[in-house]
């Protein structure tokens, strides 16, 4: 039987035609707000009365401010916490911790070290929970690139988009959405970085167009969105390694040029200039990426309504 709970923890758990729907309401709820105060609310406050706790295992700028606005202007509040700054952080199990919020919160976005966290969190909560990035993936990130995409005129049906770098835990929730919206994904990764090879053809036999392109120049030939991430993932402690191994996959002009001549650069931040990505091409006219990181805002409101106006 599935849950009558609306989780939000993988673009592969939702059909497509809600994930549809979700892009659709950010696109309308975004012009909606044109000229607005940053902190006023939508004239509809779907969500007054509603409160979300926002708990994080890991450091956040974007999706903390990003949920904190959005439930402010979507007319209700958030609860922010460290996991550290809670029982949760001295041993208090997920599940006791998953029962208590639920009696006192309507909603709860966790940011988690481990994917299993969140499932666990999700299975002992009788309110929705919402995935703000585990080592498996970063889903609302994704609903955010894709609504960018589209604002810039792109339809997502047969658009095609290269992934170069590390097989992240970004990456992961591009591959999640291939066969929800119809985009061509090309992988790039050294070896040692891929995407993991199930999850990938798990993808594929649901549809997705997936392709493994190890060399970085022929990944980007003609594609339509070129796509970087950090090389040192939170959590990551091989560092050093990692820039040594990582190294031919920079996106740099000559890579960018290897693109279609409108190609668009897009980076969930934070970013680290020099490293996998140029400043040339991250601050050049090609990158979206701060169009892609207030879009956070816009995206998460439509997760938040979808998730919490039942
Ligand atoms: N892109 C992103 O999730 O940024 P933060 O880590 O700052 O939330
Ligand atoms: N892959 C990065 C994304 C940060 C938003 C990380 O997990 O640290």
């Amino acid at each position: 039987m599935t849950s009558p709970i609306k989780h939000f923890l993988s673009l592969a758990d939702i059909p497509a035609s809600e994930l549809r729907a979700i892009l659709d309401e950010a696109h309308v709820r975004k012009k909606a707000r044109t000229g607005y105060p940053k902190g006023k609310v939508d004239a509809d406050a779907p969500l007054s009365g509603y409160t979300v706790a926002m708990l994080f295992e890991k450091s956040s700028t974007r999706t903390r401010f990003s949920f904190d606005m959005g439930m402010r202007q979507l007319g209700g509040s958030s609860i922010t916490a460290s996991s550290n700054d809670m029982q949760l952080g001295r041993g208090e199990t997920i599940e006791d911790t998953a029962q208590v919020l639920s009696r006192f919160v309507d909603g709860i976005m966790l940011r988690a070290n481990s994917h299993d966290t969140i499932t666990a969190l999700a299975h002992s909560a009788s309110v929705p929970v919402i995935n703000g990035l585990t080592d498996y993936n970063h889903p609302c990130q994704i609903m955010a690139d894709l609504q960018t995409l589209e604002e810039q005129g792109r339809d997502l049906r047969g658009l095609s988009l290269t992934w170069v770098g590390d097989g992240n835990n970004v990456a992961m929730s591009f591959v999640n959405g291939a066969a929800k919206f119809g985009y061509r994904l090309v992988l790039s990764c050294p070896q040692n970085y891929q995407v993991r090879g199930q999850d990938v053809e798990r993808a594929r036999s649901a549809g997705a167009k997936i392709e493994i392109i190890g060399d970085p120049k022929n990944a980007c030939a003609s594609t339509d969105v070129v796509i970087a991430d950090t090389w040192v993932s939170m959590g990551d402690s091989d560092k050093k390694q990692r820039l040594a191994d990582l190294a031919d996959w920079q996106v740099n002009d000559e890579l960018m040029s290897t693109a279609a001549s409108d190609a668009l650069f897009l980076h969930c931040l934070p970013a680290h200039r020099g490293e996998e990505v140029s400043a040339s091409v991250i601050d050049g006219p090609r990158s979206a990426v701060f169009d892609e990181a207030e879009n956070r805002l816009h995206a998460q409101k439509a997760i938040l309504k979808y998730c919490l106006d039942t």
